[in-house]
């Protein structure tokens, strides 16, 4: 290959860096803000908030098209970030004999390659216990529940009902059953028992009647309760709602703290160097562009580290 389509190469590599970079950026902008929801917004209502919310993400199509933007851009950027380190660590095989290195760069800029190394690893671990529990794990995830206690009723414990979709009022019992994701249906096993102990009884009743309706009976679309996922990871006992509460919750937060940090030190640097490679370079804007990038990679991690903080320090 000549050296000039290396080149190229390597600048076509780094217009990608900055424009996936960029687009990251405003991800994390829409991503903490309806995460934000988690510690702004107390109790029943927090949690309809952000689960209307989650469902919403999962279901607009025009957000579904921005997510797949999104992975491949995390895919597009690390992958171009590792490839470009090992080019210039070949471009430069051998170490310079006077090697003082903070004296051209600071520390993030040299650091940029185990920086994205150890902000993907932390997005891996956190798409795994999320992300990937939501939409693809093989087990059900519970749906979102809530307790009434209706006047009428003996039930001094109240009753579980279904936050569904549509309004609908279901109570959470053997007559309904949660498949495909977070459809509800009525119960096979229920309906059968019921023709069953109906026929005991003496009822009169045409087996051809129920023969489509023992299956597959959608009653109504439930919200899965990622909220109450994300409380139980970081501590909080959420056994009643179906989830295992996180026997290490220390652990977790010092992830997502220490990877904040992280974070931080990745955008100070990528920010304003992700508009240096586009050439948008200019006398007067320039040094706000500077100042905003500073802001961004402060304001940003530090708002994404406090949801963690509060979450832990109020279970
Ligand atoms: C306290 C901080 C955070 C919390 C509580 C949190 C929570 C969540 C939850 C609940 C999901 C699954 C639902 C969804 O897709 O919206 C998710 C997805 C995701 N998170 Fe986070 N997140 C945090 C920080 C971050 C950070 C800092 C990054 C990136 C560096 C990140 C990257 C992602 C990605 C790429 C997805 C998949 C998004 C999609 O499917 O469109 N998250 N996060």
């Amino acid at each position: 290959m000549s050296k000039s389509a290396i080149l190229s190469s390597s600048i076509a590599k780094k217009y990608w860096m900055a424009l996936t970079g960029l687009f990251l950026c405003l991800f994390l902008v829409g991503h903490l803000l309806g995460n934000l929801q988690l510690i702004l917004i107390d109790g029943e209502d927090g949690k309809r908030a952000f689960n209307e919310y989650a469902y919403f993400m999962t279901h607009n199509p025009f957000i579904k098209v921005l997510s797949y933007v999104t992975y491949i851009s995390i895919l597009f950027h690390a992958i171009d970030g590792i490839l470009l380190a090992i080019q210039n660590k070949k471009a430069r095989p051998v170490n310079y004999q006077y090697n003082n290195p903070s004296a051209n760069s600071k520390l993030p800029a040299r650091q940029m390659a185990v920086l994205g190394s150890a902000i993907l690893i932390f997005i891996v671990i956190h798409m795994a216990n999320f992300w990937w529990k939501m939409k693809y794990s093989s087990k059900q995830m519970p749906l979102h529940t809530y307790v009434v206690y209706p006047p009428q009723t003996a039930n001094p414990s109240g009753d579980t009902i279904y936050y569904t979709t549509s309004g609908m009022q279901l109570p959470k019992s053997a007559q309904f059953e949660v498949r495909d994701g977070n459809k509800i249906y009525i119960s096979d096993e229920w309906l059968k028992n019921e023709i069953a102990g109906a026929k005991m009884q003496g009822q009169q009743i045409d087996d051809k009647m129920f023969e489509n309706k023992d299956k597959n009976v959608e009653i109504a679309e439930g919200y899965k309760d990622l909220h109450s996922l994300v409380f139980a990871f970081f501590g909080h006992d959420r056994a009643e709602e179906g989830f295992e509460t996180n026997t290490m919750p220390e652990l977790a937060l010092i992830l997502y703290v220490l990877s904040m940090v992280v974070l931080s030190f990745h955008l100070m640097h990528g920010f304003s160097s992700a508009f240096q490679t586009l050439g948008i370079n200019h006398r007067k804007y320039t040094p706000y562009i500077k100042k905003f990038g500073m802001a961004f990679s402060i304001l940003v991690p530090l708002g994404f580290a406090i949801i963690p903080i509060v979450i832990y320090l109020t279970k």
